[in-house]
């Protein structure tokens, strides 16, 4: 596996191969997990060339949020990588995604907003930039993405349509703990004590599943569930419209740690 943190460099290792070979894009922040390695076998068995790249990308956090702490581990998200049958790790430094004078964003309208968008403002702009740029870095002919994070599923599914990136958008199923916890970068901040607390999210979300199929309501079974656990403050519980499927999606703060997650109540995900 060769890690290139130049975007000259890796449209210089992707060039001989362009045209002939597919291309496969994982776009990550890093801190490596079941998830990211779900989504690069996937992409390793679907292309000839499995590009990922790690960015924790500074514009997708709001202000006060956890840029500074995010875990990083690029030694071991490397050999993770390389172990997993990746060719290329594109491992760029912030000055080169965002060099002086950086000023063109992208804005996907209504789905940015709600939910996550509302809980963190800017954030999907953030989302939808950077992959616009790892797309035009890359041009990947699949990028794989988790269903763990449905709403920026969504956000790249539009951002992908409405400027007609030619790539096919490939999203994957959560990869979740035995305990049915999703797996996640940040579950590395909780104490034993909060991801006991913590799993009351995939219980509500599991009880607003089970509410739905007996024609109640998903949103108040599953807020009801983090209601009862003291240790979790729910910051949301909603329904999300995500192309043909409706999502239950939830948000908790347990302690300092935010966490997500959802359910597919039906329908089919982008
Ligand atoms: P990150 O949180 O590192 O996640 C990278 C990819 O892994 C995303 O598509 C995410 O949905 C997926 N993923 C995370 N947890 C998962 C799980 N438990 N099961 C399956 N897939 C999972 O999401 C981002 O990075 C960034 O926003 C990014 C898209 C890289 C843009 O900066």
């Amino acid at each position: 596996m060769k890690i290139v943190e130049s975007i000259a460099d890796i449209r210089a290792a992707l060039a001989p191969h362009r045209g002939a070979r597919s291309i496969g894009l994982v776009p990550t922040m890093g801190a490596f997990h079941a998830g990211h390695v779900s989504l690069m076998r996937a992409s390793r068995a679907e292309n000839d060339m499995a590009v990922v790249s790690l960015f924790v990308n500074p514009s997708q956090f709001a202000a006060g949020e956890d840029l500074d702490r995010y875990p990083r581990d690029p030694a071991r998200d490397a050999a993770v990588a390389a172990e997993e049958g990746v060719d290329l790790l594109f491992a760029p430094a912030a000055a080169e995604i965002y060099p002086a004078g950086f000023q063109t964003w992208v804005e996907v309208e209504r789905l940015g907003r709600g939910l996550e968008g509302d809980a963190r403002p800017g954030h999907f702009r953030g989302v939808a930039t950077v992959c616009l740029k790892l797309f035009s870095i890359v041009r990947p002919d699949r990028a794989y993405f988790g269903l763990k994070d449905a709403q920026q599923a969504a956000v790249v599914d539009r951002l992908v349509r409405d400027l007609a990136l030619e790539l096919e958008l490939r999203v994957l199923p959560t990869v979740r703990d035995a305990d049915g916890l999703a797996l996640s970068s940040r579950n590395a901040y909780l104490s034993a004590g909060e991801r006991a607390a913590a799993l009351a999210l995939p219980r509500a979300l599991a009880a607003g599943l089970e509410a739905y199929e007996d024609g109640g309501d998903p949103v108040e079974a599953a807020a009801a569930v983090l209601a009862g656990e003291p240790g979790a403050a729910a910051d949301y519980v909603d329904t999300l419209a995500l192309n043909g499927a409706t999502v239950l999606a939830a948000a908790i703060r347990v302690g300092e740690t935010r966490l997500i997650d959802n359910v597919v109540l039906e329908g089919d995900t982008p």
